[in-house]
């Protein structure tokens, strides 16, 4: 039986380091850092991670701004907004969520936010950064610098010789997680939809990553046997064993089954989840020491 991440527990932990970071730089020069986060419309979820966002920005002693936009917001009050934002000093981090309503355009949005304090990893820059392996001085996406200080913890910071296999390329995580494997001399693998004979590639994988958005994808005999397995799937199926009309959360990966072959295994939900909210906290305190010239700490 596979060793279970605790992915509450790891995220508590940098959530820690990140209120140490703060409160020392507040003692230091007299900065507090400050988050923006926007919301447009009414998604309940979307409204869901917002004040989970805002909530833990708080309790890591920050400035921490809420600005929530009516549906029917237009393209150019959004990006009046961002530049009011990217304007004010008191804010080291802004963040946008996504999705935003069908008719405003994310990308010039997205685009807009100033790199250095674009928490979410999203900017060209950021992304341009991660993709040439300058880790040190852009901000990397949340959700995949959490899975990787899983990646970490279980193999040390020097993955050479290991075979690592994401099966997802989206922007959003798996070509920056493929990227951040690379840069820790992991050899390799992008897999996706077209790819041939999925379950072969991921058997040849020491660490497989898992990021397609389909339920419990992944089997017991898609993994090889000692293997680290990252589920960044949510998904939500039904489960009439609770009641009628009743959900649960799986992730990409078949849990119990697979942790029967791995030797580590991260859940869904209590595995990457809270460590995507935990790195957006630790990437604003990185902007804010950047902000004042000083080194930031490392998560
Ligand atoms: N919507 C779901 N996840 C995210 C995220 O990490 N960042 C933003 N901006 N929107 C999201």
């Amino acid at each position: 039986m596979a060793s279970i991440i605790d992915g509450r527990q790891v995220a508590t932990s940098v959530i820690e380091a990140v209120k140490t970071a703060s409160e020392a730089l507040q003692e230091q020069t007299g900065v507090k850092t400050g988050l923006a986060v926007v919301i447009v419309g009414d998604d309940p979820a979307s409204h869901a991670y917002v004040s989970a966002k805002s909530k833990m920005a708080k309790e890591c002693g920050f400035t921490s701004v809420q600005h929530t936009l009516p549906e029917e917001t237009t393209q150019e009050e959004l990006a009046a907004l961002v530049q009011t934002l990217n304007k004010d000093e008191s804010l080291h981090g802004i963040l946008v969520q996504l999705p935003l309503p069908k008719h405003l355009n994310s990308d010039p949005i997205i685009q807009s936010i100033l790199p250095e304090k674009d928490v979410d990893g999203l900017h060209v820059v950021n992304a341009g950064k991660v993709a040439t392996g300058d880790l040190d001085g852009g901000l990397v996406s949340c959700t995949p610098a959490g899975a990787m200080v899983f990646v970490k913890r279980t193999h040390g910071e020097d993955l050479s010789g290991l075979n690592a296999v994401v099966i997802g390329r989206s922007n959003l995580f798996g070509k920056p997680m493929a990227a951040l494997l690379l840069a820790a001399n992991a050899t390799v693998t992008v897999a996706h939809s077209r790819t041939k004979d999925l379950p072969g590639v991921c058997r040849g994988a020491d660490i497989l990553v898992a990021a397609v958005g389909r339920p419990q994808m992944v089997k017991a005999d898609w993994v090889k046997p000692g293997a680290t397995v990252i589920d960044v799937g949510i998904n939500r199926i039904a489960a009439p064993e609770r009641g009628d009309g009743r959900f649960r959360l799986v992730g990409d990966v078949a849990f119990e089954e697979c942790a029967k072959v791995a030797s580590v295994i991260t859940p869904v939900p209590g595995g990457v989840g809270p460590m995507t909210i935990a790195m957006l906290m630790a990437n604003t305190v990185i902007a804010a020491f950047r902000s004042v010239g000083m080194a930031p700490p490392e998560f």
